[in-house]
């Protein structure tokens, strides 16, 4: 278990590459179920959860190959296996999603529930609706969700919240099933329609992802494609957030400004000054930062991924900020640690009050998961004294060389063994 040491008070200046969307790569990867044929994917970031995909998809009987440094061909000649075990899912809530192409492709899945998380309950209800919907018959028994469906058939599912990974579960069962299937009051992320466009690629007649309604026209069968993966909107933002944060000027190569609206809104509000190029976003901040207010939603609204990094930053403006946070309903675990750094939060429920600027100094904090993380390297990043985040396995789930990436912009930054 590693730790990172960080060194406050360098502006970060330069340009920064964005790895791909781990969010995208992961169902975008459960995909390749789907057909027989290879399918070859390019702009994969190499992360523990890819690794954990890849550990799951070759046990359910995909051969996996990385035939570059980020691109990965994955082919399910057979599907040998039908069980996602509870160890890889309690490890990687999105293996979940697994269960719609195994049904779609094999007649049957048995996959763990996932279990709570460090940030909520996080229930599979809706994709188990959606997907009963379909007509696979689910039972619950110890502890996993065994489905089984000779033939899917299309229909209409209504979702009473927008959920990602149901959204995506069940366009992957969709995409084979017989008939037409409506997914209403469906996921819009950027991610929900990279996934789609793969699914396109690979044969299947998909409408309307990016919207509230998804129009699925089920095929007979799929077959290989190739497919390069989105840029990560959630690191764009995180490392907006760090030249903000630090009061530096950061060229952040291919961010997604029209995925990142509702961000850069937020940091303009903030006093961050941010300018689309050809190339992407430059970000510069000079103090003193303006408080916000803001509120968590699902996309376009402010994405709960950038939460916890967007409140480190908010301990630095002359003010008081407020954050509401709608979509999990216990994502503020990065606060008592930036407490400790010397911030001023108070929570109440689902809102934190932040007043600041506070004096953040280093302090030896712990990681409770992936998002917070990385909140707290940026509030090491501004503090005196060194900071040490621990637990750094959460942050190798979702940020690629993230050290690496800072010390190239100036950072003060090293991974040691703990
Ligand atoms: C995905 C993202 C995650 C992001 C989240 C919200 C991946 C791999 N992860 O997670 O980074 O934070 O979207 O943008 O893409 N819910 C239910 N029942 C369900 C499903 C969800 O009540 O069946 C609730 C959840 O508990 C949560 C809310 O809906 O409160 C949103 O969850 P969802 O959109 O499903 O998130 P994930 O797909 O798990």
């Amino acid at each position: 278990m590693d730790k990172m040491i960080i060194h406050g008070g360098v502006a970060l200046r330069g340009t920064v590459a964005l790895s791909g969307s781990k969010n995208a790569t992961l169902p975008i990867m459960m995909a390749s179920l789907l057909t027989a044929d290879p399918v070859i994917i390019g702009n994969v970031p190499r992360l523990r959860d890819v690794r954990t995909a890849v550990d799951l998809l070759v046990r359910l009987g995909v051969q996996a190959r990385w035939i570059g440094e980020h691109e990965l061909e994955l082919r399910a000649r057979e599907i040998c296996s039908h069980e996602a075990p509870y160890e890889l899912v309690k490890t990687m809530r999105a293996s979940f999603v697994v269960l719609g192409p195994l049904l779609a492709r094999a007649g049957r899945g048995r996959v763990s529930t996932p279990g709570g998380c460090a940030i909520g309950a996080r229930p599979v209800n809706l994709h188990i609706a959606g997907i009963r919907a379909l007509g696979a018959r689910i039972q619950l028994r110890n502890g996993y969700v065994e489905a089984r469906a000779p033939q899917l058939c299309g229909a209409r599912v209504w979702l009473d919240s927008p959920s990602v990974g149901a959204t995506e579960n069940i366009m992957m069962a969709a995409v084979l099933a017989k008939g037409t299937t409506l997914i209403e009051n469906a996921a819009r992320e950027p991610e929900v329609q990279d996934l789609a466009r793969m699914l396109v690629a690979m044969g299947a007649r998909i409408e309307g992802a990016g919207t509230h309604v998804i129009q699925i026209e089920g095929v007979e069968r799929l077959h290989g494609a190739q497919h390069r993966v989105i840029p990560d909107r959630i690191e764009a933002g995180s490392l907006m957030i760090a030249a903000a944060i630090t009061g530096g000027d950061l060229m952040i190569e291919d961010a997604p400004a029209d995925q990142l609206a509702a961000v850069i809104d937020k940091l303009r509000e903030a006093g961050v000054e941010i300018s689309a190029h050809n190339c992407g976003l430059r970000v510069t901040s000079k103090a003193p930062l303006r408080p916000v207010e803001l509120r968590t939603l699902p996309y376009p609204g402010f994405p709960t991924d950038l939460q916890a990094q967007m409140m480190a930053l908010l301990t630095q403006s002359s003010g008081t900020s407020v954050i509401t946070e709608t979509i999990f309903e216990n994502r503020f675990m990065h606060a008592p640690e930036l407490l400790r750094m010397g911030a001023d939060i108070m929570m109440k429920g689902p809102t934190a009050v932040v007043r600041g600027p506070s004096h953040l100094s280093g302090a030896p904090v712990m990681a409770t998961d992936l998002r917070a993380s990385m909140s707290l390297i940026l509030a090491g990043l501004t503090a005196d004294n060194e900071t040490e985040v621990s637990r750094v396995y959460h942050l190798d789930r979702g940020y690629e060389a993230l050290d690496a990436k800072l010390r190239s912009v100036g950072a003060r930054i090293d991974r040691v063994p703990a």
